[in-house]
C-alpha cells in the first residue's frame, strides 16, 4: 500500500479538492470525517494530517472540535483556514471575529521555512474567512501575513503542527499546489509513491490473490467507471464474463464501438444482448418521464438477470463504484449517494458470493488516468455523463424507431461539430433533444411542416448543478445549419439558454 495522508474533514467546500490536490501531487490520502480522526489515525498510520477548512466559528457552541492530544502525535499536520484556526485554538492561542477577507490577497512571506521553500516572497493567494488568529499558540511563529490579515501562515516546527489561513488547494492561490508540496514533500517525507502504474500493478496482483480463476461477471453500460473497473479486473481475472445489455436507445454508433473496443480490442469475453425491440415495444405510447425509466430500469435488470442465469451462480460481481460515491466525511454524516444509477439494483437479482469494487478508492479524474493506463480508447474514456435511459429521455414523448433516428443523426452532429471547435473538454456535457414541437419551414420553395431539435450543453462539476455553456454563435450556426440541411423532418434548431435549477440537465 502506498503511504497515507489524511484529510481530515471540518465540513469544508473544498474538501475534496484538497484530497485530489494531494493525489495530484502523487500521495495517496483518505478523506475522513473529524470525529474518526483518533481511529482513522491507528488504523492507516498516516504520514501527514491536513485539516480541511470549515463553515463553522471555532468559538460557537457545537463547532467541531478535536481533542489537543491528536495535536501531539508528532504526524506533520497542516491546517488550512478552519483547521488552522482549530490548531490555535485548540492550543493556548485565540481565535477572534475578523478582520474578514474574502478573495484575492497579497501574501507576504515572512520567514522561508520548509513550507515556504522556494515559493515567491510575494504572491497571490485566496482568502475566504471571517474569523482570524487573534493570538499565536506559545512556540508558534507567523510565517506569512496579508494586508490584512496578521496571522495569514503560522507553524511550529518541533511539534510538526503548520497552519494556513488561505486555501492552497483552489487554483487562484497562485503557489498553492507548490505549498502543498512542500508539506507533502519536505514535511512529511512522501515518497510520491501514488501513481496509476503503480495501482494498477497493486490492485492486479491483489485480484488474482484474491478471485483466481473463480468467476466474476460484470455489468457494462459503456459508462467509464463500468469499463475501466471491467478492463482492469480482466487484466488480473481469466473468468470474467461482462454483460452488454443494447437496449436500442443509446447513441449513434455506441453499441458497435463497446463490442469492438472490448471484444476486439481487449479480447474481453462479452456477451452483447440486442435487447432494442424488447425495450421499444415496451415502451410503445409511453409519453410520461418517470414512467419511461421505471420501464427502461425493469426491462433492464430483466435481461440482464435472464443472461446472467445462463452463467450459473458467480463468485463475483464487479461494480464501478468510485471513490466520491462512498467518502463520508465531515458535518454531513449520510454517504453521498448519486442521484441516478445506470445499473440499480444487480445486487439483488444476480447469485453472487461478492463484489468485487476495484475503483472504490479513485477519484473520477483518476478513474480516467487509470483508463488511459490500461490502453482504454479517448471515446471511452472521457466519455461525457450519459444517462441510465438512454436516449429514451431525449425523444419528448412517446419513443419510436423513427424518432429515435432522428435524433442519432443531429445528435451525431452536435457532438462532431463541438469536437471540431475543440469545446467536447470544456463542455460537461452537451447532447440534442428531439422535441414534439412541429413547426413551419421553408425549404427551396416547399412548405415543411417538421420537428424541433433542442439543443443542450451544459458546464457542470457534478451534475448538481449547472450552467448553460456558452457555446460561440459561429459554432451554433454549423451545427443548425448541418441539422437542417443533414437530417430530415428537421427545420429548426433551438438552444437551451436555461441553467440548473431552475431547469434540470435533461429536458426529461
Ligand atoms: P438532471 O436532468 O437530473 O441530470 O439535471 C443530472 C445528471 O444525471 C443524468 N441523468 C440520469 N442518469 N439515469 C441516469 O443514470 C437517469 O434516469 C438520469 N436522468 C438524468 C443526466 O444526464 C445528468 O448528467
Amino acid at each position: 500500500m502506498a503511504q497515507t495522508v489524511l484529510v481530515v474533514d471540518f465540513g469544508g467546500q473544498y474538501n475534496q479538492l484538497i484530497a485530489r490536490r494531494v493525489r495530484e501531487a502523487n500521495v495517496y490520502c483518505e478523506l475522513i470525517s473529524f470525529e474518526k480522526l483518533e481511529e482513522s489515525i491507528e488504523k492507516t498510520k498516516p504520514i501527514g494530517l491536513v485539516f480541511t477548512g470549515g463553515p463553522s466559528s471555532f468559538n460557537d457552541e457545537g463547532a467541531p472540535r478535536i481533542d489537543a492530544k491528536l495535536l501531539k502525535t508528532g504526524i506533520p499536520t497542516l491546517g488550512i483556514c478552519y483547521g488552522c484556526q482549530l490548531i490555535a485554538g485548540t492550543l493556548d492561542g485565540a481565535v477572534g471575529i475578523g478582520p474578514r477577507e474574502y478573495g484575492k490577497r497579497t501574501l507576504t512571506v515572512k520567514k522561508s521555512t520548509a513550507l515556504f521553500d522556494g515559493i515567491k516572497k510575494k504572491s497571490v493567494c485566496w482568502m475566504s474567512h471571517t474569523n482570524y488568529i487573534e493570538k499565536i499558540p506559545t512556540g508558534f511563529t507567523v510565517t506569512a501575513v496579508t494586508e490584512t490579515c496578521p496571522v495569514a501562515a503560522l507553524e511550529c516546527d518541533s511539534a510538526k503542527l503548520y497552519g494556513v489561513q488561505f486555501h492552497p488547494e483552489v487554483m487562484h492561490t497562485e503557489e498553492g499546489f507548490a505549498i502543498l508540496k512542500n508539506f507533502l514533500y519536505k514535511i512529511c517525507g512522501a515518497a510520491g509513491d501514488w501513481t496509476m502504474s503503480g495501482y494498477v500493478e497493486r490492485t492486479v496482483a491483489e485480484l488474482k490473490a484474491k478471485i483466481g480463476d473463480k468467476k466474476v461477471l460484470c455489468a457494462l453500460s459503456g459508462g467509464v467507471d463500468s469499463a475501466v473497473a471491467a478492463a482492469l479486473v480482466h487484466r488480473a481475472c481469466p473468468n470474467l464474463t461482462c454483460i452488454f445489455v443494447d437496449h436500442g436507445l443509446l447513441r449513434k454508433g455506441e453499441a458497435e464501438e463497446v463490442v469492438s473496443v472490448f471484444r476486439d480490442g481487449q479480447k474481453m469475453n462479452l456477451i452483447a444482448v440486442d435487447a432494442s425491440e424488447r425495450f421499444l415495444t415496451k415502451l410503445k405510447g409511453e409519453s410520461e418521464p418517470e414512467r419511461k425509466r421505471k420501464i427502461i430500469g425493469e426491462e433492464f435488470i430483466r435481461v440482464f438477470e435472464a443472461e446472467a442465469k445462463k452463467l450459473g451462480a458467480v463468485d463475483y460481481l464487479v461494480q464501478g463504484t468510485i471513490y466520491p460515491d462512498v467518502i463520508e466525511s465531515g458535518l454531513n454524516h449520510s454517504a453521498k449517494i448519486k442521484s441516478h444509477h445506470n445499473v440499480g439494483g444487480l445486487p439483488d437479482v444476480v447469485d453472487f458470493k461478492e463484489l468485487v469494487e476495484p475503483l472504490r478508492l479513485l477519484f473520477k479524474d483518476e478513474v480516467r488516468r487509470l483508463g488511459f493506463e490500461i490502453g482504454l480508447p479517448e471515446s471511452i474514456v472521457m466519455r461525457q455523463p450519459f444517462p441510465g435511459p438512454g436516449l429514451a429521455i431525449r425523444v419528448i414523448g412517446d419513443v419510436t424507431e423513427d424518432k429515435l433516428d432522428i435524433l442519432r443523426d443531429a445528435d451525431y452532429i452536435l457532438r462532431d461539430e463541438i469536437a471540431k471547435a475543440k469545446l467536447d473538454r470544456e463542455i460537461w456535457q452537451y447532447f440534442a433533444v428531439l422535441t414534439n414541437i412541429r413547426t413551419v419551414g421553408v425549404m427551396g420553395d416547399e412548405r415543411t411542416y417538421d420537428y424541433t431539435v433542442g439543443l443542450r450543453a451544459v458546464t457542470s462539476v457534478d451534475g448538481m448543478t449547472a450552467d448553460w455553456a456558452k457555446i460561440p454563435f459561429d459554432v451554433l450556426q454549423s451545427i443548425s445549419d448541418r441539422i437542417v440541411n443533414e437530417v430530415k423532418h428537421v427545420n429548426r434548431v433551438v438552444y437551451d439558454v436555461t441553467s440548473k435549477p431552475p431547469a434540470t440537465i435533461e429536458w426529461e
